[in-house]
C-alpha cells in the first residue's frame, strides 16, 4: 500500500489570548489513507476547521507531528508551507471563496500562477475539469452568475487543479438544500475515487456521512474514531 495522504500523531493546538489560552485539539492522532475518504463530524467549536487548516498547512500545530503524503510540515516556516499548500493540498470552503472578478475558467487558472502548470497545460486541465463537472458551457460566467451547487463545483474543480495529496472540504454542503448537497457528495465521492485522492469532509450532517469511507468524532478537540 502507498504511505498514507495523512499522519497526525499527538498534535496539540492551543489558540492564546491575551488573558486565556483555548486548546482546541489536544492529542489528535488520525491517519488518513492515500485513496481514503474521511467525514469528520462534531459539535460547533470542536475543531474541525482548526484540524484542516493545520492538515493543510494554513495554521501550525502548537505540538506534535504533522505528516502530509509523506512530507513533515511539523517545522515549516512560512515560504515552506505556501509551496506545500500550491503543491499537495486543495481546499474547499464553506463559504467557497471565489474571485468575484474572475470567470469560473479564470478562478481555476489562479492556483496555477504560483503552481506546477502555467500556459496551455494549465488551460487545458482546467477546462478538462470543468467538462468532467458539467461546467463546460459555464466556463465564462462569473461566481454571481452561477447557482450555488454550480460554484461549489467550480470551487471543487479550483481545489482539485493541482493535483493534490489531499483535499479538505469544511462543511462544503451546509449552504445547499439536502438534494444537491448529496449531488455535491457523489460528486466529491466520484471525483477522488476516480483519481486516488484523499479527503477529510467536515460536516454536522450524518446523512453526508454515507458518502464517506469512515467517520471520525471529535469534541471539544478530541478526536474518536468510534
Ligand atoms: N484564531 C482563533 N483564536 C482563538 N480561538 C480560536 C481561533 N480559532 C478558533 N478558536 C477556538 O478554537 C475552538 C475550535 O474552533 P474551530 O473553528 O476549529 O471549530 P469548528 O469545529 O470548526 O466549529 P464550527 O462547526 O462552528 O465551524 C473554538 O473554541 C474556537 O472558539
Ligand atoms: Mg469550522
Amino acid at each position: 500500500m502507498s504511505q498514507p495522504a495523512l499522519q497526525m500523531s499527538d498534535v496539540r493546538k492551543v489558540y492564546s489570548m491575551a488573558d486565556n489560552e483555548v486548546v482546541a485539539l489536544d492529542h489528535a492522532t488520525l491517519t488518513v489513507g492515500s485513496d481514503e475518504i474521511i467525514a469528520l463530524v462534531g459539535p460547533s467549536g470542536s475543531g474541525k476547521t482548526t484540524l484542516c487548516s493545520i492538515a493543510g498547512g494554513i495554521l501550525s500545530a502548537t505540538e506534535g507531528s504533522v505528516v502530509v503524503g509523506g512530507e513533515e510540515i511539523g517545522d515549516y516556516g512560512d515560504k515552506e508551507l505556501t509551496t506545500f499548500r500550491q503543491n499537495k493540498v486543495g481546499f474547499v470552503f464553506q463559504s467557497v471563496n471565489l474571485v468575484p472578478f474572475l470567470n469560473a475558467r479564470e478562478n481555476l487558472l489562479v492556483v496555477d500562477e504560483l503552481g506546477r502548470r502555467e500556459g496551455k497545460p494549465a488551460r487545458d486541465r482546467a477546462d478538462r475539469l470543468l467538462d468532467e463537472l458539467g461546467l463546460a458551457d459555464r466556463a465564462k460566467n462569473l461566481p454571481s452568475q452561477l447557482s450555488g451547487g454550480q460554484k461549489q463545483r467550480v470551487a471543487i474543480g479550483r481545489a482539485l487543479m493541482n493535483e493534490p495529496e489531499l483535499v479538505l472540504f469544511d462543511e462544503p454542503t451546509s449552504a445547499l438544500d439536502t438534494e444537491l448537497g448529496q449531488q455535491v457528495m457523489e460528486l466529491i465521492r466520484s471525483e477522488m475515487k476516480s483519481r486516488g485522492t484523499a479527503a477529510i469532509v467536515v460536516t454536522h450532517d450524518e446523512r453526508i456521512t454515507s458518502y464517506c469511507d469512515r467517520t471520525v468524532h471529535i469534541t471539544d478537540g478530541v478526536l474518536d474514531a468510534g
